[in-house]
């Protein structure tokens, strides 16, 4: 089967991990209503084209913290990327690049920010988690993205814990060294649960912007702000942590009012179509990531399945817009969507 569609790398990956890799990647926490939550959410957003307005192709060419992409697509940080293909993170970051986007490393990745950094084609972000009783750890991780060239500092704020993944936990997978952590083995560090004076610290510890990841309500995205975020992903980790919260695309809409243009604010969890790249957008996203999506290009076919499934989403996109009767992603607003 020549995939087409992501549903379809979805269907291929299956096939291609291993059983532990693959529970691994796809699970959700608890009874995984999030996980289904995220995609039954963009089935009730109804999208309302304009016509006539002359439009046959579309630019989807935006900025994200003032980088150029092609594309408002990036790609979410998930950890070992091993599992999927023996060249990890730097498959998927030369993927990326190739697709004319960036990604996020996670602190997690099989190989270094180093590794990625030297392969990496395009832009990169550094994804940190911080472990207790580890916190030089976490300011040498900042200097080491800093030193490699990352462009933003995306700190994950919904896992005080590793949330509970049932599916997951009953076929262990064979988790290859986080190369980051360097001695340490990361299946005993635990996270630190992070306060608001955390944000303070590493603030002060870069000049890099910050974006805040894991924000599903309005005031903490206020609050965000307020410590210095220089942008927020509203996201509920693809459904792996806390379940029973909402999909991130219903808790958009009330972090953008209430934000209100102050930081740019991107959406992370079930984005599978270019439709709902632009729902997400005229909701007022400024991006979305994907996290599956590009660990089943990767698997399936390395850095050329990420990139494939990332143009795949391009080209939904921009048939997308085109059919919705914009040329731009500046032309895209909330009049383009109702719920019902
Ligand atoms: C993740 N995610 C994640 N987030 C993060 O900040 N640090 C991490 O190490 C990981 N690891 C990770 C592993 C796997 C296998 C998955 C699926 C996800 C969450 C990720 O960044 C993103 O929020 C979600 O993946 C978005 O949802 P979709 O696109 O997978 O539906």
């Amino acid at each position: 089967m020549e995939p087409i569609n992501v549903y379809d790398y979805e269907a291929l990956a299956e096939q291609r991990l291993a059983p532990g890799a693959w529970a691994f990647y796809s699970s959700g926490a608890g009874d995984e209503v999030t996980l289904r939550r995220n995609r039954a959410a963009f089935e009730r957003i109804q999208l309302l084209p304009r016509i006539l307005t002359g439009y046959g192709a579309a630019d989807t060419a935006t900025t994200v913290l003032g980088t150029p992409v092609g594309l408002p697509i990036l790609v979410a940080p998930t950890a070992a990327h091993g599992m999927a293909c023996a060249e990890a993170e730097c498959a998927t970051a030369r993927g990326a690049g190739e697709a004319s986007t960036l990604m996020v490393a996670a602190t997690e990745s099989t190989r270094s920010i180093e590794e990625i950094a030297a392969a990496a084609t395009g832009p990169l972000w550094s994804q940190l988690y911080v472990y207790r009783g580890h916190r030089p750890l976490a300011e040498s991780l900042v200097r080491r993205a800093e030193a490699t060239g990352c462009r933003a500092l995306v700190l994950t704020v919904d896992a005080p814990l590793w949330g509970s993944k049932d599916r997951s936990a009953r076929v262990p997978a064979d988790w290859p060294p986080a190369a980051n952590l360097g001695e340490l083995d990361d299946s005993e560090l635990g996270p630190e649960p992070l306060t608001w004076a955390d944000l303070d610290w590493l603030r002060s510890l870069t000049a890099m912007p910050l974006v805040v990841k894991g924000v599903l309500l309005p005031d903490d995205a206020l609050r965000a702000l307020d410590h210095g975020a220089a942008a927020i992903v509203v996201s509920n980790h693809g459904g792996r942590q806390l379940d029973g919260v909402p999909a991130s695309i219903e808790a958009l809409p009330a972090i953008i009012e209430t934000v209100a243009g102050r930081c740019q604010v991107y959406l992370d969890g079930g984005v599978r179509r270019g439709t709902d790249v632009l729902k997400a957008l005229a909701l007022g996203a400024r991006a979305v990531l994907v996290g599956r999506p590009a660990l089943w290009g990767l698997a399936v076919d390395g850095a050329a399945g990420v990139r494939h499934v990332l143009e795949l989403l391009r080209n939904e996109l921009e048939e997308a817009m085109v059919l919705a009767g914009v040329g731009s992603i500046a032309e895209i607003d909330g009049s383009l969507v109702r719920w019902s």
